[in-house]
Protein backbone atom coordinates (compact mmCIF):
# COMPACT_ATOMS: atom_id res chain seq x y z
CA UNK A 1 0.00 0.00 0.00
CA UNK A 2 2.55 2.30 1.04
CA UNK A 3 4.99 1.37 -2.12
CA UNK A 4 1.68 1.95 -4.47
CA UNK A 5 1.00 5.54 -3.07
CA UNK A 6 4.81 6.28 -3.35
CA UNK A 7 4.97 4.73 -6.48
CA UNK A 8 1.81 7.04 -7.59
CA UNK A 9 3.05 10.46 -6.72
CA UNK A 10 5.81 9.51 -8.34
CA UNK A 11 4.55 9.17 -11.52
CA UNK A 12 2.05 11.88 -11.08
CA UNK A 13 3.90 14.94 -9.43
CA UNK A 14 5.44 17.68 -9.68
CA UNK A 15 6.59 17.84 -6.74
CA UNK A 16 8.52 14.96 -5.31
CA UNK A 17 8.86 14.07 -1.40
CA UNK A 18 9.92 11.39 0.93
CA UNK A 19 8.73 12.51 4.38
CA UNK A 20 11.43 10.54 5.61
CA UNK A 21 14.54 12.41 4.69
CA UNK A 22 14.66 15.95 6.42
CA UNK A 23 16.14 17.29 3.80
CA UNK A 24 14.12 16.61 1.24
CA UNK A 25 11.12 18.47 3.58
CA UNK A 26 13.67 21.19 3.69
CA UNK A 27 13.44 21.64 0.00
CA UNK A 28 10.47 20.81 -0.54
CA UNK A 29 9.06 23.15 1.83
CA UNK A 30 11.26 25.79 0.33
CA UNK A 31 9.73 25.54 -2.79
CA UNK A 32 6.05 26.03 -1.48
CA UNK A 33 6.80 29.02 0.37
CA UNK A 34 8.61 30.42 -2.72
CA UNK A 35 5.74 29.69 -4.32
CA UNK A 36 3.42 30.86 -1.89
CA UNK A 37 5.34 34.09 -1.54
CA UNK A 38 5.11 35.14 -5.43
CA UNK A 39 1.41 36.31 -4.59
CA UNK A 40 2.87 38.91 -1.98
CA UNK A 41 3.67 42.14 -2.98
CA UNK A 42 3.22 44.20 -0.22
CA UNK A 43 6.94 44.55 0.54
CA UNK A 44 7.08 46.43 -2.95
CA UNK A 45 7.36 50.31 -3.27
CA UNK A 46 3.91 51.79 -3.15
CA UNK A 47 2.08 48.55 -1.80
CA UNK A 48 1.19 48.16 1.90
CA UNK A 49 3.43 45.33 4.25
CA UNK A 50 1.06 42.79 5.78
CA UNK A 51 -1.17 42.71 2.85
CA UNK A 52 -1.77 40.28 0.37
CA UNK A 53 -4.45 41.27 -3.05
CA UNK A 54 -7.79 42.43 -2.00
CA UNK A 55 -6.47 42.67 1.76
CA UNK A 56 -8.32 46.24 2.18
CA UNK A 57 -11.72 45.52 1.70
CA UNK A 58 -11.53 41.79 1.20
CA UNK A 59 -14.44 39.13 0.39
CA UNK A 60 -13.56 35.87 0.64
CA UNK A 61 -15.28 34.43 -2.34
CA UNK A 62 -13.57 35.94 -5.25
CA UNK A 63 -11.05 33.71 -5.53
CA UNK A 64 -7.48 35.84 -5.71
CA UNK A 65 -8.25 37.95 -3.03
CA UNK A 66 -7.47 37.08 0.72
CA UNK A 67 -8.44 38.89 3.64
CA UNK A 68 -6.45 40.92 6.34
CA UNK A 69 -6.42 37.86 8.71
CA UNK A 70 -5.45 35.51 6.23
CA UNK A 71 -2.26 37.30 5.87
CA UNK A 72 -1.46 37.48 9.41
CA UNK A 73 -1.91 33.33 9.64
CA UNK A 74 0.56 33.72 6.44
CA UNK A 75 3.50 35.29 8.70
CA UNK A 76 2.55 32.66 11.29
CA UNK A 77 3.19 30.14 8.69
CA UNK A 78 6.74 31.53 7.71
CA UNK A 79 7.59 31.87 11.25
CA UNK A 80 7.08 28.46 11.50
CA UNK A 81 9.05 27.54 8.75
CA UNK A 82 11.92 29.81 9.87
CA UNK A 83 11.78 27.83 13.17
CA UNK A 84 11.97 24.33 11.24
CA UNK A 85 14.13 24.97 8.18
CA UNK A 86 16.50 27.55 9.83
CA UNK A 87 16.20 29.45 5.97
CA UNK A 88 15.87 32.78 6.94
CA UNK A 89 15.07 34.16 3.46
CA UNK A 90 11.64 35.28 4.70
CA UNK A 91 12.00 36.86 8.13
CA UNK A 92 12.74 40.51 7.17
CA UNK A 93 9.29 40.92 5.39
CA UNK A 94 7.47 39.21 7.81
CA UNK A 95 9.31 41.58 10.35
CA UNK A 96 8.24 44.15 8.16
CA UNK A 97 4.79 42.97 7.95
CA UNK A 98 3.62 42.26 11.55
CA UNK A 99 5.29 46.20 12.37
CA UNK A 100 3.22 47.31 9.94
CA UNK A 101 -0.16 45.90 10.71
CA UNK A 102 0.35 46.61 14.19
CA UNK A 103 -2.05 49.10 14.47
CA UNK A 104 -1.24 52.71 16.81
CA UNK A 105 -2.46 50.77 19.41
CA UNK A 106 -0.27 47.92 19.29
CA UNK A 107 -3.13 45.67 19.55
CA UNK A 108 -3.62 44.70 15.70
CA UNK A 109 -6.40 46.99 15.31
CA UNK A 110 -5.51 48.85 12.47
CA UNK A 111 -7.56 52.13 11.20
CA UNK A 112 -7.87 50.40 7.66
CA UNK A 113 -9.60 47.04 8.86
CA UNK A 114 -10.60 48.33 12.47
CA UNK A 115 -14.42 49.23 10.27
CA UNK A 116 -14.78 45.31 10.01
CA UNK A 117 -12.41 43.76 12.48
CA UNK A 118 -13.55 40.93 13.99
CA UNK A 119 -12.50 39.08 17.87
CA UNK A 120 -11.12 36.27 15.09
CA UNK A 121 -9.04 38.22 12.67
CA UNK A 122 -7.21 40.11 15.71
CA UNK A 123 -6.44 36.73 16.97
CA UNK A 124 -4.97 35.22 14.05
CA UNK A 125 -2.66 38.22 14.35
CA UNK A 126 -2.16 37.55 18.02
CA UNK A 127 -1.39 34.06 17.31
CA UNK A 128 1.61 35.14 14.92
CA UNK A 129 3.03 37.08 17.62
CA UNK A 130 2.92 34.43 19.41
CA UNK A 131 4.57 32.11 17.17
CA UNK A 132 7.31 34.70 17.40
CA UNK A 133 7.33 34.86 20.94
CA UNK A 134 7.52 30.56 20.92
CA UNK A 135 10.44 30.20 18.31
CA UNK A 136 12.47 33.47 19.94
CA UNK A 137 11.99 35.06 16.23
CA UNK A 138 14.24 37.87 16.60
CA UNK A 139 12.63 41.39 17.25
CA UNK A 140 11.52 44.07 15.31
CA UNK A 141 13.86 46.28 17.03
CA UNK A 142 14.44 50.12 18.22
CA UNK A 143 10.98 51.10 19.26
CA UNK A 144 9.23 48.55 18.32
CA UNK A 145 7.05 46.62 21.18
CA UNK A 146 8.19 43.14 21.47
CA UNK A 147 6.23 40.67 20.38
CA UNK A 148 4.72 39.08 23.68
CA UNK A 149 3.46 42.67 24.33
CA UNK A 150 1.17 42.90 21.26
CA UNK A 151 -0.16 39.19 22.14
CA UNK A 152 -0.97 41.03 24.93
CA UNK A 153 -2.62 43.68 24.16
CA UNK A 154 -4.74 41.86 21.75
CA UNK A 155 -6.09 39.68 24.74
CA UNK A 156 -6.19 43.28 26.93
CA UNK A 157 -8.43 44.31 24.34
CA UNK A 158 -10.24 41.57 23.95
CA UNK A 159 -11.36 41.48 27.59
CA UNK A 160 -13.54 43.98 27.34
CA UNK A 161 -15.71 42.16 24.75
CA UNK A 162 -16.91 39.61 26.94
CA UNK A 163 -20.41 39.85 26.38
CA UNK A 164 -22.82 38.50 29.59
CA UNK A 165 -25.86 40.27 28.16
CA UNK A 166 -26.98 37.52 25.90
CA UNK A 167 -26.17 33.88 26.60
CA UNK A 168 -24.81 34.10 29.70
CA UNK A 169 -21.33 35.10 28.13
CA UNK A 170 -19.28 34.38 25.16
CA UNK A 171 -17.56 36.65 22.53
CA UNK A 172 -19.50 37.82 19.72
CA UNK A 173 -17.86 37.61 16.35
CA UNK A 174 -17.18 41.10 15.18
CA UNK A 175 -15.45 43.57 17.52
CA UNK A 176 -18.38 46.80 16.81
CA UNK A 177 -21.74 46.52 16.60
CA UNK A 178 -21.99 48.52 13.34
CA UNK A 179 -20.50 45.29 11.72
CA UNK A 180 -22.52 42.61 9.61
CA UNK A 181 -22.35 39.43 12.01
CA UNK A 182 -22.11 40.78 15.43
CA UNK A 183 -25.24 38.68 16.46
CA UNK A 184 -23.20 35.73 15.86
CA UNK A 185 -20.93 34.58 19.09
CA UNK A 186 -18.96 31.99 16.95
CA UNK A 187 -15.97 28.82 17.94
CA UNK A 188 -13.33 30.89 16.08
CA UNK A 189 -13.89 33.80 17.74
CA UNK A 190 -14.41 31.97 21.31
CA UNK A 191 -12.01 29.72 20.38
CA UNK A 192 -9.28 31.84 19.40
CA UNK A 193 -9.50 33.85 22.76
CA UNK A 194 -9.67 30.80 24.12
CA UNK A 195 -5.82 29.33 22.84
CA UNK A 196 -4.68 33.23 22.82
CA UNK A 197 -5.10 32.82 26.84
CA UNK A 198 -3.37 29.32 27.20
CA UNK A 199 -0.51 30.18 24.83
CA UNK A 200 -0.42 33.75 27.47
CA UNK A 201 -0.10 31.54 30.47
CA UNK A 202 2.08 28.68 29.22
CA UNK A 203 4.71 31.12 27.94
CA UNK A 204 4.58 33.51 31.27
CA UNK A 205 3.36 31.30 33.74
CA UNK A 206 0.51 34.01 34.60
CA UNK A 207 -2.28 31.93 35.88
CA UNK A 208 -4.52 34.98 35.46
CA UNK A 209 -4.49 33.79 31.58
CA UNK A 210 -4.67 29.81 32.46
CA UNK A 211 -8.14 31.70 34.92
CA UNK A 212 -9.31 32.97 31.91
CA UNK A 213 -8.72 30.05 29.54
CA UNK A 214 -11.16 28.27 31.39
CA UNK A 215 -13.84 30.34 31.43
CA UNK A 216 -14.11 30.93 28.18
CA UNK A 217 -13.54 26.74 27.58
CA UNK A 218 -16.16 26.68 30.61
CA UNK A 219 -18.71 28.96 28.70
CA UNK A 220 -18.31 27.12 25.67
CA UNK A 221 -18.80 23.89 26.77
CA UNK A 222 -22.45 24.27 27.92
CA UNK A 223 -23.31 26.58 24.86
CA UNK A 224 -24.62 25.25 21.61
CA UNK A 225 -20.88 25.58 19.61
CA UNK A 226 -20.02 22.42 21.66
CA UNK A 227 -22.15 19.49 21.23
CA UNK A 228 -21.28 15.67 21.89
CA UNK A 229 -23.22 13.09 19.95
CA UNK A 230 -24.13 10.40 22.41
CA UNK A 231 -23.86 7.80 19.85
CA UNK A 232 -21.31 8.21 17.99
CA UNK A 233 -19.33 9.85 20.87
CA UNK A 234 -18.17 13.11 18.35
CA UNK A 235 -17.67 16.37 19.74
CA UNK A 236 -19.25 18.39 17.33
CA UNK A 237 -17.66 22.12 17.55
CA UNK A 238 -20.24 24.05 15.43
CA UNK A 239 -19.17 27.42 13.84
CA UNK A 240 -21.83 30.05 15.45
CA UNK A 241 -24.48 30.59 17.05
CA UNK A 242 -27.09 32.93 17.38
CA UNK A 243 -27.17 36.12 20.27
CA UNK A 244 -30.30 37.10 19.14
CA UNK A 245 -31.99 33.82 19.80
CA UNK A 246 -29.64 34.02 23.42
CA UNK A 247 -27.88 31.13 21.48
CA UNK A 248 -30.82 28.54 21.99
CA UNK A 249 -29.64 27.17 18.81
CA UNK A 250 -26.39 26.89 16.41
CA UNK A 251 -25.04 26.39 12.72
CA UNK A 252 -24.11 23.29 11.86
CA UNK A 253 -21.09 23.41 10.18
CA UNK A 254 -17.94 21.95 11.22
CA UNK A 255 -14.34 23.18 10.22
CA UNK A 256 -10.58 22.11 10.58
CA UNK A 257 -9.40 25.18 11.95
CA UNK A 258 -12.20 25.20 14.85
CA UNK A 259 -10.89 21.95 15.50
CA UNK A 260 -7.06 22.90 15.53
CA UNK A 261 -7.73 26.11 17.94
CA UNK A 262 -9.50 24.53 20.31
CA UNK A 263 -7.03 21.03 20.34
CA UNK A 264 -4.41 23.53 20.55
CA UNK A 265 -5.64 25.57 23.71
CA UNK A 266 -6.25 22.53 25.04
CA UNK A 267 -2.59 21.02 24.42
CA UNK A 268 -1.14 24.19 26.16
CA UNK A 269 -3.31 24.39 29.25
CA UNK A 270 -2.21 20.36 29.67
CA UNK A 271 1.05 21.20 29.47
CA UNK A 272 0.97 24.22 31.54
CA UNK A 273 -0.74 22.58 34.20
CA UNK A 274 1.99 20.02 34.40
CA UNK A 275 -0.49 17.40 33.08
CA UNK A 276 -3.73 17.59 34.42
CA UNK A 277 -6.12 14.77 33.60
CA UNK A 278 -9.03 17.20 32.80
CA UNK A 279 -6.83 18.97 30.01
CA UNK A 280 -5.77 15.26 28.76
CA UNK A 281 -9.40 14.35 28.37
CA UNK A 282 -10.27 17.23 26.76
CA UNK A 283 -7.12 17.07 24.20
CA UNK A 284 -8.26 13.40 23.74
CA UNK A 285 -11.62 14.07 23.04
CA UNK A 286 -10.79 16.84 20.01
CA UNK A 287 -8.21 14.73 18.68
CA UNK A 288 -10.30 11.71 18.59
CA UNK A 289 -13.75 13.69 16.73
CA UNK A 290 -11.07 15.50 14.81
CA UNK A 291 -9.70 12.00 13.59
CA UNK A 292 -13.60 10.55 13.00
CA UNK A 293 -14.55 13.80 11.02
CA UNK A 294 -11.61 15.26 9.28
CA UNK A 295 -9.29 11.97 8.06
CA UNK A 296 -12.38 10.21 6.63
CA UNK A 297 -12.11 6.11 5.75
CA UNK A 298 -13.06 6.52 2.50
CA UNK A 299 -9.44 8.33 1.49
CA UNK A 300 -7.44 5.52 4.03
CA UNK A 301 -7.92 7.63 7.51
CA UNK A 302 -4.44 9.06 7.57
CA UNK A 303 -5.18 12.27 4.71
CA UNK A 304 -6.89 15.31 6.47
CA UNK A 305 -9.41 16.74 4.49
CA UNK A 306 -11.84 19.83 4.53
CA UNK A 307 -14.80 17.82 4.80
CA UNK A 308 -17.69 20.49 4.55
CA UNK A 309 -16.30 22.13 1.12
CA UNK A 310 -13.35 20.31 -0.77
CA UNK A 311 -14.29 17.47 -2.43
CA UNK A 312 -17.08 19.74 -3.92
CA UNK A 313 -14.53 22.21 -4.78
CA UNK A 314 -16.72 25.07 -2.93
CA UNK A 315 -14.24 26.11 -0.44
CA UNK A 316 -13.68 29.73 -0.11
CA UNK A 317 -10.24 31.72 0.09
CA UNK A 318 -10.75 31.38 4.10
CA UNK A 319 -11.69 27.90 3.73
CA UNK A 320 -9.02 27.02 1.71
CA UNK A 321 -6.33 28.02 4.28
CA UNK A 322 -8.16 26.04 6.98
CA UNK A 323 -5.96 22.72 6.92
CA UNK A 324 -2.71 24.84 7.70
CA UNK A 325 -3.88 25.38 11.51
CA UNK A 326 -4.99 22.24 12.18
CA UNK A 327 -1.52 20.97 10.74
CA UNK A 328 0.55 23.10 12.55
CA UNK A 329 -1.66 22.56 16.15
CA UNK A 330 -1.91 18.65 15.61
CA UNK A 331 1.71 19.32 15.82
CA UNK A 332 2.35 21.29 18.54
CA UNK A 333 0.16 19.35 20.41
CA UNK A 334 2.56 16.28 19.77
CA UNK A 335 4.98 17.97 21.63
CA UNK A 336 2.88 19.54 24.22
CA UNK A 337 0.77 16.67 24.71
CA UNK A 338 4.24 13.49 24.11
CA UNK A 339 1.02 10.74 24.52
CA UNK A 340 -0.54 11.95 21.34
CA UNK A 341 2.05 11.79 19.19
CA UNK A 342 1.73 8.38 18.40
CA UNK A 343 -1.46 8.75 16.98
CA UNK A 344 -0.47 12.57 15.44
CA UNK A 345 3.03 11.60 13.69
CA UNK A 346 1.22 8.73 11.05
CA UNK A 347 -1.64 11.15 10.01
CA UNK A 348 0.68 14.13 9.93
CA UNK A 349 3.12 11.89 7.09
CA UNK A 350 0.85 10.22 5.23
CA UNK A 351 -1.01 14.31 4.99
CA UNK A 352 2.21 15.47 3.98
CA UNK A 353 2.83 12.66 1.18
CA UNK A 354 -0.75 13.38 0.20
CA UNK A 355 -0.24 16.71 -0.49
CA UNK A 356 3.02 16.92 -2.28
CA UNK A 357 0.85 14.65 -4.42
CA UNK A 358 -1.48 17.33 -4.94
CA UNK A 359 1.03 20.17 -5.86
CA UNK A 360 1.18 19.35 -9.74
CA UNK A 361 -0.49 22.20 -11.38
CA UNK A 362 -0.96 25.85 -12.52
CA UNK A 363 1.46 27.07 -14.98
CA UNK A 364 4.32 26.40 -12.67
CA UNK A 365 3.24 22.39 -12.87
CA UNK A 366 3.97 22.67 -9.40
CA UNK A 367 0.87 24.58 -7.88
CA UNK A 368 -1.37 22.56 -4.89
CA UNK A 369 -4.45 22.28 -4.69
CA UNK A 370 -6.35 21.22 -1.79
CA UNK A 371 -7.18 17.08 -2.43
CA UNK A 372 -4.25 15.51 -0.57
CA UNK A 373 -6.52 12.11 -1.23
CA UNK A 374 -5.59 12.32 -4.48
CA UNK A 375 -2.27 13.20 -6.94
CA UNK A 376 -4.87 14.51 -9.63
CA UNK A 377 -4.13 18.47 -9.21
CA UNK A 378 -8.16 19.51 -8.16
CA UNK A 379 -7.64 22.66 -10.17
CA UNK A 380 -7.92 25.41 -7.65
CA UNK A 381 -4.48 27.12 -6.82
CA UNK A 382 -3.52 30.06 -4.37
CA UNK A 383 -2.44 31.41 -1.22
CA UNK A 384 -4.56 28.99 1.29
CA UNK A 385 -3.70 26.03 -0.72
CA UNK A 386 0.26 26.91 -1.00
CA UNK A 387 0.12 27.66 3.23
CA UNK A 388 -1.67 23.82 3.87
CA UNK A 389 0.69 22.31 2.32
CA UNK A 390 3.28 24.18 3.45
CA UNK A 391 2.13 24.00 7.20
CA UNK A 392 1.76 19.95 6.56
CA UNK A 393 4.75 19.29 4.97
CA UNK A 394 6.45 21.41 7.83
CA UNK A 395 4.84 19.32 10.32
CA UNK A 396 7.07 16.32 9.69
CA UNK A 397 10.15 18.33 10.70
CA UNK A 398 8.44 18.36 14.03
CA UNK A 399 11.16 17.48 16.91
CA UNK A 400 11.29 18.22 20.66
CA UNK A 401 13.84 20.61 20.06
CA UNK A 402 11.42 23.45 18.19
CA UNK A 403 9.07 22.63 21.44
CA UNK A 404 7.25 26.11 21.92
CA UNK A 405 9.31 28.18 24.22
CA UNK A 406 8.05 29.58 27.40
CA UNK A 407 9.92 31.99 29.61
CA UNK A 408 11.08 29.02 31.99
CA UNK A 409 12.49 27.35 29.09
CA UNK A 410 13.86 30.50 27.48
CA UNK A 411 11.57 32.42 25.68
CA UNK A 412 13.26 36.04 25.98
CA UNK A 413 10.32 38.37 24.44
CA UNK A 414 9.49 40.89 26.98
CA UNK A 415 6.52 40.66 28.80
CA UNK A 416 4.00 44.00 29.20
CA UNK A 417 0.93 42.54 31.04
CA UNK A 418 -0.79 46.28 30.86
CA UNK A 419 0.15 46.41 26.68
CA UNK A 420 -2.22 48.23 24.85
CA UNK A 421 -4.79 49.36 27.95
CA UNK A 422 -4.90 52.82 26.91
CA UNK A 423 -6.78 51.99 23.23
CA UNK A 424 -9.93 53.43 22.38
CA UNK A 425 -12.88 51.04 23.14
CA UNK A 426 -15.90 53.10 21.84
CA UNK A 427 -16.22 52.48 18.13
CA UNK A 428 -18.41 55.70 17.44
CA UNK A 429 -15.79 57.49 18.28
CA UNK A 430 -13.56 56.23 15.39
CA UNK A 431 -15.82 55.09 13.12
CA UNK A 432 -18.37 56.39 10.38
CA UNK A 433 -22.11 55.44 11.19
CA UNK A 434 -23.41 52.62 9.41
CA UNK A 435 -24.22 53.42 5.67
CA UNK A 436 -26.63 51.92 3.40
CA UNK A 437 -24.00 49.40 1.48
CA UNK A 438 -22.95 48.04 5.30
CA UNK A 439 -27.03 47.60 5.79
CA UNK A 440 -27.11 45.45 2.23
CA UNK A 441 -24.23 43.73 3.74
CA UNK A 442 -25.86 42.76 6.89
CA UNK A 443 -28.92 41.67 5.19
CA UNK A 444 -26.88 39.48 3.37
CA UNK A 445 -25.21 37.84 5.53
CA UNK A 446 -28.11 36.94 7.32
CA UNK A 447 -29.72 35.42 4.63
CA UNK A 448 -26.54 33.39 4.06
CA UNK A 449 -27.22 32.34 7.85
CA UNK A 450 -30.21 30.82 6.85
CA UNK A 451 -29.14 29.25 4.35
CA UNK A 452 -26.11 27.75 6.16
CA UNK A 453 -28.84 26.95 8.78
CA UNK A 454 -30.89 25.08 6.81
CA UNK A 455 -28.00 23.00 4.81
CA UNK A 456 -26.32 22.19 7.88
CA UNK A 457 -29.78 20.41 9.01
CA UNK A 458 -29.68 18.42 5.32
CA UNK A 459 -26.55 17.77 5.99
CA UNK A 460 -27.38 16.64 9.89
CA UNK A 461 -30.23 14.00 8.63
CA UNK A 462 -27.67 12.76 5.71
C1 LIG B 1 10.14 41.25 -1.16
O1 LIG B 1 10.32 40.00 -0.52
C2 LIG B 1 10.73 38.96 -1.37
C3 LIG B 1 10.78 37.69 -0.56
O2 LIG B 1 9.49 37.22 -0.46
C4 LIG B 1 12.09 39.29 -1.97
O3 LIG B 1 12.47 38.28 -2.88
C5 LIG B 1 12.02 40.62 -2.68
O4 LIG B 1 13.30 40.98 -3.11
C6 LIG B 1 11.47 41.71 -1.76
N1 LIG B 1 11.26 42.93 -2.53
C7 LIG B 1 11.62 44.12 -2.09
C8 LIG B 1 11.34 45.28 -2.99
O5 LIG B 1 12.16 44.28 -1.01
C1 LIG C 1 -4.19 52.00 4.92
O1 LIG C 1 -4.64 52.29 3.61
C2 LIG C 1 -3.93 53.36 2.98
C3 LIG C 1 -4.62 53.65 1.66
O2 LIG C 1 -4.65 52.54 0.86
C4 LIG C 1 -2.47 52.95 2.84
O3 LIG C 1 -1.74 54.00 2.26
C5 LIG C 1 -1.89 52.62 4.20
O4 LIG C 1 -0.56 52.18 4.06
C6 LIG C 1 -2.73 51.54 4.87
N1 LIG C 1 -2.23 51.24 6.21
C7 LIG C 1 -2.24 50.00 6.71
C8 LIG C 1 -1.72 49.85 8.11
O5 LIG C 1 -2.65 49.02 6.12
C1 LIG D 1 -29.97 33.33 28.05
O1 LIG D 1 -29.05 32.24 28.22
C2 LIG D 1 -28.38 32.25 29.46
C3 LIG D 1 -27.29 31.17 29.42
O2 LIG D 1 -27.73 30.03 28.80
C4 LIG D 1 -29.38 32.08 30.59
O3 LIG D 1 -28.71 32.08 31.82
C5 LIG D 1 -30.38 33.21 30.51
O4 LIG D 1 -31.37 33.01 31.49
C6 LIG D 1 -31.02 33.28 29.13
N1 LIG D 1 -31.85 34.49 29.06
C7 LIG D 1 -33.09 34.48 28.59
C8 LIG D 1 -33.76 35.80 28.53
O5 LIG D 1 -33.61 33.46 28.20
C1 LIG E 1 -0.71 38.51 35.17
O1 LIG E 1 -1.71 38.79 34.20
C2 LIG E 1 -2.70 39.70 34.67
C3 LIG E 1 -3.79 39.80 33.60
O2 LIG E 1 -3.32 40.38 32.44
C4 LIG E 1 -2.04 41.05 34.99
O3 LIG E 1 -3.00 41.93 35.50
C5 LIG E 1 -0.93 40.84 36.00
O4 LIG E 1 -0.23 42.06 36.18
C6 LIG E 1 0.05 39.78 35.50
N1 LIG E 1 1.03 39.51 36.53
C7 LIG E 1 2.33 39.55 36.29
C8 LIG E 1 3.22 39.22 37.43
O5 LIG E 1 2.79 39.81 35.17
C1 LIG F 1 4.22 22.97 37.21
O1 LIG F 1 5.41 22.52 37.78
C2 LIG F 1 6.35 23.57 38.01
C3 LIG F 1 7.67 22.93 38.45
O2 LIG F 1 7.44 22.06 39.49
C4 LIG F 1 5.77 24.52 39.04
O3 LIG F 1 6.67 25.59 39.26
C5 LIG F 1 4.46 25.09 38.50
O4 LIG F 1 3.86 25.92 39.46
C6 LIG F 1 3.51 23.97 38.12
N1 LIG F 1 2.38 24.57 37.41
C7 LIG F 1 1.13 24.42 37.80
C8 LIG F 1 0.08 25.14 37.02
O5 LIG F 1 0.81 23.71 38.74
C1 LIG G 1 -9.90 8.37 22.07
O1 LIG G 1 -9.78 7.23 21.24
C2 LIG G 1 -8.94 6.20 21.80
C3 LIG G 1 -8.74 5.13 20.75
O2 LIG G 1 -9.95 4.78 20.16
C4 LIG G 1 -9.60 5.68 23.07
O3 LIG G 1 -8.78 4.72 23.67
C5 LIG G 1 -9.80 6.86 24.04
O4 LIG G 1 -10.52 6.42 25.17
C6 LIG G 1 -10.53 8.01 23.39
N1 LIG G 1 -10.49 9.12 24.33
C7 LIG G 1 -11.49 9.97 24.52
C8 LIG G 1 -11.31 11.01 25.56
O5 LIG G 1 -12.51 9.94 23.85
C1 LIG H 1 5.32 19.81 28.05
O1 LIG H 1 5.96 20.01 26.79
C2 LIG H 1 7.34 19.70 26.81
C3 LIG H 1 7.91 20.14 25.46
O2 LIG H 1 7.38 19.43 24.42
C4 LIG H 1 7.51 18.22 27.10
O3 LIG H 1 8.88 17.90 27.12
C5 LIG H 1 6.86 17.89 28.43
O4 LIG H 1 6.93 16.50 28.66
C6 LIG H 1 5.40 18.32 28.43
N1 LIG H 1 4.80 18.18 29.74
C7 LIG H 1 3.94 17.22 30.04
C8 LIG H 1 3.38 17.24 31.42
O5 LIG H 1 3.59 16.36 29.23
Amino acid sequence: MQYLLLFLTTLASAITLDVTSQSDVKSVASTIAYDMMTVYTGNQSGQVPGLLPGGLNCNPNNVGTYCWWEAGAMFGALINYWQYTGDTTYNQVTSQAIEFQRGADDNFNPANQSRSMGVDDQGFWAFTAMDAVEANFPEAGGNAPSWLSLAQAVYNFQQDLWDTDTCGGGFRWQVFSINAGYNLKNAVSNGGNFQLAARLAYVTGNSSYADWANKVYDWMAQSKLMQQDAQSGILYIWDNTDANNNCTDQTNYVWTYNYGIMLGGAAYMYNYTNGSDVWLNRVNEILNSTYSLFFPAEYGGNIMSELQCESTLVCNEDQKSFKAYLARWMAVTALLVPSTAATIVPKLAASAQGAAGQCDGGSTGRACGLQWYTSTWDGTSGVGQQMSALSIIGSTLNRQSIAPLSQASGATSKSNPDAGSTAAKDPTTEHAPITTGDKAGAAILTIIVVFLVVGGAIWLVI
